[in-house]
């Protein structure tokens, strides 16, 4: 076991607190995402002092419920879904509380009138015409808001800032997303738009850029002469859920793989940029998804592997399949479960596999990325232990278990020649100084801040979606059905051995 000393933390490690005042619109306001994360986030944020002053926030939602209503619905939201602590601390949440307004959108000239409303609360708290959108809806309303907004006037940048916010899916295939952008830039510039992956906001998914570029001792062997392959898992032991309407057409790939996978994938394979900067670690993350190699369709099953599950057991609970979940059409043959073997074509990564595994109602939620290292070229212990000795890996765990593990031989306490593999275990945790702030916080900071760092930009999001579109034009074919290995829910993906005999068509 590693120990981290007690940190000194420097001051310029203290949390930035964004000073310009401004008003969040939240469309959306009775929704799910509001309702779990956003409202949550914000209040936790406003009791830690971290929200500029004043910080207005606007819900928006087709509902009329009046200031009041809007704020016995965040009050309840916060105390189901929030920091108890906090939210029992009445004096907070009355003054949290008056930050918080109703909009509704009805009638032809609803974002007319919403502009006029944020204009008087500009005039009355001094919010200076600085404006966040939030998009929490479902995406088939992004462009209708962003019309709305735009042709409105809210887009408009003079000396104040105005953003758009949006969370994935940005589009379902390379041409949706597109359209979707066309209509975006229409009326706000890039650097108006943050697109949120919140995976980029776990602070242990941003540690792999700190491990590999502010050590020396990795970076050496972190290429194609000393690694063997790159295998990065986001496990969930979580079904669909409530989501079916939306994952039964998304699936895994739409779902996981066009944004999360293809993030920690670029944050593991991409050249350090000179500085951290948000623009320069974006243009090395757009390089590595410029260098993916693409899959040759006609030999999808060496490099794909999908799967669903059916019925099974966790932890003594019995658990439906898939296609019995609530909203999941009875013959469904949306992926659940996907297994991908990508190769990057550049000089560092040349034949070197990085498989991508993710999946619903696996074993155990497991978020994690494993670099395995290659054998010893030449054992000089092969007269008593054999030619093979198990080479070096180095996990990082990312979820549930936020660790580095570093695994490597060492001899076997004894007079005979043994070898075994020993781990030295860093716990990202210990020594830490208080509650890191949660991916939704750190996203919300992140754009009152105008840092773009942990957004996706739009030529990223483009060749990723140029990559994944024709793989999944492929695999939605009519006989995908018979592509698909089922795997029992509550165990780890489908039998590699079925797998191995899986094939698309040519
Ligand atoms: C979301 C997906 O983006 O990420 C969900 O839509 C998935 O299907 C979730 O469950 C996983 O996020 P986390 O943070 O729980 O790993």
């Amino acid at each position: 076991m590693i120990t981290a000393p007690k940190p000194d933390i420097p001051d310029s490690c203290a949390p930035q607190v964004p000073e310009s005042p401004c008003i969040l619109v939240i469309f959306g306001a009775t929704g799910d995402l509001c309702a779990r994360k956003i409202l949550p986030s914000l209040f936790s944020l406003f009791c830690r002092k971290l929200l500029p002053d004043p910080c207005l926030v606007v819900g928006v939602s087709r509902t009329e419920l009046g200031d009041q209503g809007f704020r016995d619905h965040a009050q309840k939201n916060v105390n189901t879904h929030g920091l108890h602590e906090m939210a029992e601390a009445s004096e907070q949440w009355e003054a949290f509380a008056k930050t918080l307004y109703h909009a509704c959108v009805s009638g032809p000239d609803h974002f007319q009138n919403l502009a006029d409303r944020l204009k008087k609360l500009d005039n009355s708290h001094g919010t200076q015409g600085n404006r966040l959108f939030y998009c929490a809806v479902p995406p088939s309303a992004y462009e209708e808001i962003a019309r709305g907004v735009g042709m409105a006037g809210m887009a408009r940048q003079d000396g104040n800032f105005s953003r758009m916010i949006v969370e994935k899916p940005f589009g379902h295939d390379l041409e949706s997303a597109q359209r979707l952008n066309a209509v975006l830039s229409e009326h706000f510039a890039e650097e108006q738009i943050f697109r949120i992956d919140h995976y980029l906001a776990k602070d242990t998914v941003q540690n792999v850029l700190m491990l590999r570029f502010a050590n020396a001792l990795f970076e050496p062997l972190w290429n194609r002469q000393y690694v063997e392959s790159v295998h990065i898992t986001a496990a969930e032991s979580l079904g669909v859920g409530h989501r079916a309407g939306y994952y039964d057409k998304a699936g895994i790939l739409r779902d996981m793989f066009q944004n999360h996978m293809m993030q920690l994938l670029a944050l593991c394979a991409m050249e350090p940029p000179s500085i951290y900067d948000a623009e320069r670690i974006r243009d090395e993350k757009t390089k590595v998804y410029r260098a993916l190699k693409p899959f040759p369709t006609t030999e999808l099953g060496r490099y794909l592997t999908l799967g669903q599950y059916t019925s099974g057991v966790n932890d003594g609970r019995k658990l439906r399949a898939y296609v019995d979940e609530p909203g999941v059409a009875p013959d469904s043959d949306t992926p659940t479960y996907a297994h991908m073997k990508v190769f990057i074509d550049n000089w560092r990564w040349q034949g070197v596999p990085f498989h991508l595994v993710s999946g619903k109602r696996m074993a155990a939620k497991r978020t994690e990325v494993e670099v395995r290292f290659k054998e010893v070229p030449c054992s000089m212990f092969r007269n008593i232990l054999g030619e093979h000795i198990t080479a070096n890996r180095l996990v990082l765990g990312i979820q549930p278990r936020e660790e580095v593990t570093l695994t490597f031989q060492a001899k076997l306490p004894g007079s005979r020649m043994c070898l075994r593999n020993v781990a030295m275990t860093f716990d990202y945790n210990e020594g830490e100084t208080g509650p890191a702030p949660n991916a939704y916080e750190k996203v919300l900071l992140d754009v009152l801040m105008g840092d773009h760092t942990l957004f996706w930009r739009q030529d990223g999001v483009d060749l990723c979606w140029g990559f994944l579109t024709p793989i999944l034009v492929e695999c939605d074919c009519p006989e995908r059905k018979s592509l698909l290995r089922l795997y029992r829910a509550g165990q780890d993906g489908p039998d590699p051995a079925a797998c191995e005999s899986s094939s698309f068509k040519g």
